[in-house]
């Protein structure tokens, strides 16, 4: 009898015992993920993708087989049986596998697990996972698509609720929310999820979002109340600009679908849904828009709008409405979020009306303001990236393409009207903005204090993956504005700037690609915008400058130089993440774009594009450049096709390829000298970038490339073009030490000039004072926080062996620097690349992560060698 509660417990301890890590087995998979996302729910895709990493320390650690396993019931997993899905044991060493079990089905939670055998052949199994499958087909939808009317022009946000009552007791309740527009949605007066300024932006008439909400714990037996606010997003642009988002073919009143889907405890299911028996209202938001700012007057709360108690008598009945398109698809990504809370640094009373809110930095985001005062009083809060010499705001910069109709919607201003009811508190829910400080005007005299105001960083909320560190504090410092200026402009979309445009240029995404994936795990946000760029091409192949777009960029722009994301973007998050499925999927795409350009030009050679934007001094000409990126296309269409087997085609376009690269160089390469053109920086970088200058010729291009920018005082001369380029020509070529002098500068024209100056994003002109072009949170000059980690730090995926299956390891012990550190959570783990000078020596650490390996080619060794995975240390001397 007293033995007893000891048996009871025994199991127990033994599992809690086997979890320290005296019995961890050496070698372990974690980090288990479905979609790359972890236990997601939503999933509609019939054949995910699963993938994990090892925890495995030892040297030479690998997999040499697993095995899969996924089903319903969590503890069959856990005991090794699936019942949907179980593989044979599988001889690979791969880590990441798509599903194919039995036919998923919609609304069920599936779990998996997966067992690894280690390079010595020992077994060890995962912890379980999940991933929950979504409505998975349109024909799912029970709900109706609702509005409350149809007036694009009307201001307010609407309100919709619908009380119900649960008979029975819940187990699990989800939450399906399609909007056409933005939406918050409430459950019990509560705010479902953290995500902010959902869904995220699609071309609507072709691709509508929707999301899923675990919402169990929201919900109660007996009465419950769903609450919807709704925000106009990019669906109903109201305000006008150069872009003409007011005339969108998709623009109409915001609406929405929901199936709130609950089950019982006795296994019965019931969907509330959205339809004729709602309620609708107006808000206190008074306006809103994603591209200026949100109006509020708290005057018009309704206490309780989302509680089941409240009287909604006076309320009216929501109208029926078209879906905003047929493809109604989840939203499997990294939402938006208020990611930072930024405090506000200082503020200045410019008088008894005025103040003026300094945040000590750049960024994207809203504020938040909470403050008492007499009921009526309207604030303004006018958001900037500048000030005035007499302390006021200046948007100067980021208000030249606004066109507005009137004064009410002034650029980036919230307003705010007081209750006059206790601490009141205002955050924009539909809007976000790009600034530093805010000038605060009340229409009565006020008192403000710094607290009154917070400031959130919001953007895409992409896992950290990448981390730098140096002796040479500049170089820190444009590595961290670099990132700022990235997620800045990261809004389930890359945009160009989060102040004046919002726009989702082609060019600067595809610029930035390399900064990011080094950086932030992005391949949901660039998986989506491919999608996106899906559904903008146009049947000839052509796209647009900016996608999503409500019809502007067809005409302007849209050449190879910016649209070439087509190809360069899902070439690189194959290179990244070792995930074809980016290139399967975009792939007659790619083919289409590259076949248009081929009609147009026949002789290889295009001049369609802009050429090197917003250069320092010397412009290149466009036909070279666009020429370059054309061939770019060619090459990646001809090395994806060879990749899906698709021989033909790789012959078609490698020969493709070849023909544009002789018509560049027979007209700009002069043989004799190894120059190009007139041998600009642009000119000379730009074709060692990307593989078009002879392999016999390199060494004398890059003296050439060397030579004119000793001669331009070892500063920059380029443009977004060759910004992309110009520090990895120099540094793959020889001249490394040269490449790290011009990136450290910090006099004009440099990123550390703009950093001198107080920077902390990066900047649309190298001159600080340019009349034009002068965003302060661009990131189109961007590539230098790609070019830290490939040059300095070394490290660079294989394209043999992509997702750093092999890391190709080449640092640079540049002259000047004395510490370097770079290190990247690849989807096999942590790759960690760290040098110091030690006397007249460099000691070099670098770490190869699990399963894994790296070919190293350290300064002054005449061979590269192979490493397994594991930590080495090298003495250079
Ligand atoms: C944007 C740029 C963009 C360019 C193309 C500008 O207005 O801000 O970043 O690439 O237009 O012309």
């Amino acid at each position: 009898m007293t033995q007893r509660p000891f048996l009871r417990i025994l199991p127990l301890l033994l599992v809690l015992l086997r979890s320290l890590p005296i019995f961890a087995a050496p070698c372990t998979p974690v980090g288990l993920q479905c979609e790359h996302l972890v236990n997601p729910l939503g999933i509609d895709a019939p054949a995910p993708r699963l993938m994990w990493r090892l925890d495995d320390t030892r040297k030479g650690a690998k997999q040499t087989a697993h095995q899969i396993y996924v089903g319903t019931d969590s503890m069959a997993v856990s005991q090794g049986k699936g019942s949907s899905w179980q593989t044979a044991k599988l001889q690979s060493d791969s880590q990441l596998i798509a599903y194919e079990g039995k036919a998923l089905q919609p609304f069920t939670k599936y779990y998996w697990k997966v067992e690894v055998w280690d390079k010595d052949g020992k077994p060890s199994a995962s912890s379980v996972a999940s991933f929950e499958t979504g409505l998975m087909h349109s024909k799912n939808w029970q709900g109706a698509w609702i509005s409350d009317i149809s007036d694009v022009d009307l201001k307010p946000a609407p309100y919709f609720r619908k009380a119900f009552d649960a008979k029975k007791k819940i187990k699990s309740a989800r939450a399906y929310i399609a909007a056409g527009g933005l939406y918050e949605l409430y459950l019990n007066g509560q705010k479902i999820g953290n995500h902010r300024l959902d869904p995220m932006y699609t071309r609507f008439d072709r691709r509508t979002l929707y999301v899923t909400y675990d919402v169990t714990n929201q919900l109660q037996s007996g009465k419950n109340a769903i609450g919807i606010l709704l925000g106009n997003g990019w669906y109903n642009h109201q305000s006008t600009a150069v872009w003409f988002f007011d005339k969108a073919p998709w623009r109409a009143r915001p609406t929405f679908c929901l199936d709130l889907r609950v089950t019982y405890e006795d296994g019965s299911v019931e969907t509330i849904t959205s339809g004729k028996d709602w309620k609708t209202a107006l808000s206190p938001i008074i306006f809103n828009s994603i591209y200026t700012a949100e109006h509020y007057d708290a005057r018009l709360e309704q206490p309780g709008w989302n509680t089941a108690n409240f009287d909604d008598s006076k309320w009216k009945e929501p109208i029926m409405r078209a879906a905003p398109s047929t493809n109604i698809v989840t939203q499997a990504v990294h939402p938006i979020r208020n990611v930072e809370t930024i405090p506000t640094k200082s503020i200045t009373k410019l008088n008894d009306t005025t103040f003026v809110y300094d945040l000590g930095r750049n960024i994207s985001g809203v504020s938040q303001f909470r403050v008492k005062g007499s009921a009526g009083t309207i604030l303004r809060l006018k958001h900037a990236e500048r000030l005035h010499k007499d302390g006021h705001v200046d948007q100067s910069n980021i208000d030249a393409h606004y066109r507005p109709v009137g004064t009410s919607d002034p650029f980036q201003t919230d307003i705010f009207i007081l209750s006059g009811k206790g601490e009141e508190t205002f955050i924009p829910h539909f809007n976000y903005k790009g600034f530093q400080y805010v000038e605060v005007t009340s229409n009565t005299p006020i008192n403000l204090v710094k607290e009154n105001l917070t400031g959130y960083f919001m953007h895409s909320d992409v896992p950290v993956v990448g981390q730098v560190k140096s002796a040479n504090p500049t170089l820190d410092k444009i590595w961290w504005a670099t990132n700022n200026s990235y997620l800045s402009n990261l809004f389930g979309y890359p945009t160009d700037c989060p102040q004046r445009e919002k726009n989702g240029w082609t060019g600067d995404g595809q610029i930035a690609i390399e900064t990011g994936l080094y950086n932030f795990d992005g391949i949901t946000i660039y998986e989506k915008w491919l999608a996106d760029h899906r559904d903008e091409q146009q049947p000839n192949g052509v796209l647009p400058a900016i996608i999503p777009t409500g019809g502007w960029g067809y005409e302007w722009a849209n050449g190879p130089d910016w649209t070439s994301t087509i190809a360069i973007i899902p070439w690189n998050i194959y290179l990244f993440y070792g995930d074809k499925k980016i290139l399967a999927d975009n792939y007659d795409n790619i083919k289409r774009y590259v076949d248009h350009i081929n009609e147009q030009s026949p002789s290889g050679l295009t001049s369609w594009g802009l050429g090197d934007w917003v250069p320092v001094k010397s412009k290149s000409p466009v036909e070279f450049t666009s020429s370059i990126y054309y061939f770019t296309d060619a090459s990646i269409l001809a090395k994806t096709a060879k990749l899906l087997g698709k021989q033909s085609d790789a012959d078609l376009y490698s020969a493709l390829a070849t023909k544009i690269k002789k018509a560049v160089n027979s007209k700009y390469l002069n043989k004799e000298t190894g120059s190009y053109g007139t041998g600009l920086q642009t000119e000379l970088s730009v074709p060692l970038q990307w593989g078009i200058v002879p392999d016999e010729l390199k060494a004398k291009v890059a003296a050439n490339l060397a030579k004119r920018v000793e001669a331009d005082n070892s500063h920059i001369d380029v443009g977004l073009l060759g910004t992309k380029a110009i520090l990895n020509a120099l540094s793959e070529n020889g001249h490394a030490d040269l490449a790290y002098k011009v990136a450290s500068q910090e006099t004009f024209p440099s990123w550390g000039w703009w950093i001198a100056n107080g920077a902390t994003t990066l900047y649309e002109n190298w001159p600080i004072d340019a009349k034009s072009d002068i965003s302060m949170n661009h990131i189109m000059f961007g590539e230098i926080g790609a070019w830290y980690y490939k040059a300095l730090g070394g490290i660079k995926p294989d394209p043999a062996h992509p997702g750093f299956k092999n890391v190709l390891l080449e640092p640079h012990f540049v002259a000047g620097l004395d510490h370097f550190e770079a290190t990247h959570n690849s989807p096999f783990g942590t790759i960690r690349s760290s040098w110091k000078r030690v006397g007249q020596g460099v000691s070099y650490s670098v770490t190869v992560p699990p399963n894994s390996t790296a070919t190293l080619k350290l300064p002054g060794a005449s061979a590269a060698q192979q490493l397994q995975a594991g930590t080495y240390q090298f003495e250079v001397k």
